[in-house]
């Protein structure tokens, strides 16, 4: 080849890194949920789930912290009077279901504040005019992780993120059998980029979540934590820019699943963070710059007392998610 025409072909296809990450940019920054061209009640929608869960996922902790989350129910009070019922009753039903176990939760510890009498008042007003049922707050298993003839459908939808675990550490041995079997995880081009970085130095795992940040109220107890990373030298050409997101994820849930199976809880935890926070998570895992983070999962014994909650993060309905094309 002469040195013009693979000349011309590097320029090719470094225009072609920049045009595609510059189209990714502007759909994202047009479609995004935070965009103005965005669908204010699609956006809505998302933000009322996100923010509703936010408050399951602390009456799911072992110990709630008393009226915890204040401003988020101010938020979601004024937000759900906004939100548009005609498009999908699902996150009236969620945000009515976590108000609801709220209120019953400080109720039953005793608590007496005007933030509950408001709560109360705004339940009782909402479910009646609007007519929504609730549907969210906690689940609660009298058993679980016990999977003795147990159908395989019935074993996928026993999973749930766990935020009460114990500190102890778990065997290396299981830990390296569930990679094993996460190993099992489909890959593109069966290139099996993605790599699991695991850690129980608490003084680790403690700056660890502390530059994650998604484990608040609970961080304390995680004595077992992996960082599924992918990585980059796996991938070329601007065709595949966010493949290694989708391998790594497929991995991680893998993972999940067989960390599940062995009876451990799992948490995952996002890794959304921008390039220097990731950078500096990077640096503090002793994970090589070349890689790019997909999550973290925190691993531990489940705890239960005669039971484990969670939260409920209730489903929504399948036709909202299965488009058939037919
Ligand atoms: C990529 C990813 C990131 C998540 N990040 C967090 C997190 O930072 N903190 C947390 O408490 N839960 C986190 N979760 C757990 C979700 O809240 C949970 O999966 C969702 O509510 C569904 O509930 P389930 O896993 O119990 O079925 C994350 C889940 C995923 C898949």
């Amino acid at each position: 080849m002469s040195k013009f025409k693979s000349a011309i072909e590097k320029f090719t296809k470094l225009s072609m890194f920049v045009s595609e990450f510059s189209r990714d940019m502007a759909l994202y920054i047009r479609y995004c949920g935070v965009s103005p061209l965005q669908d204010p009640t699609k956006k809505r929608y998302y933000k009322l789930l996100i923010e509703a869960h936010a408050l399951e996922k602390g009456l799911s902790l072992k110990d709630p912290r008393p009226l915890f989350g204040k401003a988020k129910i101010t938020f979601l009070m004024r937000e759900l009077e906004r939100y548009d019922l005609s498009y999908s009753p699902f996150p009236a039903q969620m945000v009515l279901g976590v108000f609801d176990t709220y209120l019953r939760n400080h109720r039953e510890r005793g608590i007496v504040a005007p933030l509950l009498d408001e709560l109360e008042a705004y339940l009782s007003r909402m479910t009646s005019t609007a007519n929504v049922v609730p549907n969210g707050g906690l689940r609660h298993f009298d058993t679980a992780y016990q999977f003795d003839s147990i159908s395989p459908n019935v074993f996928l939808a026993s999973r749930f993120s766990n935020r009460v675990m114990s500190q102890e550490s778990v065997s290396l041995d299981l830990i390296s059998a569930a990679v094993k079997v996460a190993q099992s995880a489909p890959s593109q081009c069966n290139r099996q980029a993605a790599q699991a970085h695991f850690y129980q130095q608490p003084a680790k795992i403690s700056e660890l979540l502390a530059l994650q940040g998604g484990a608040g109220g609970f961080a304390q107890e995680v004595g077992n934590l992996f960082v599924v990373s992918c990585d980059l030298a796996a991938w070329g050409g601007a065709q595949q820019r966010n493949q290694l997101y989708v391998d790594g994820a497929l991995f991680s849930m893998a993972l999940i699943y067989a960390l599940h199976a062995a009876g451990i809880a799992t948490c995952p935890l996002n890794l959304a963070v921008r390039n220097t926070q990731e950078k500096r998570i990077k640096a503090a895992a002793g994970i090589p710059q070349d890689q790019r983070l997909i999550m973290m999962i925190a691993v531990g014994t489940p705890i239960g007392d005669g039971g484990f909650k969670a939260a409920a993060s209730p489903r929504r309905d399948t036709a909202e998610m299965l488009h058939i094309h037919a």
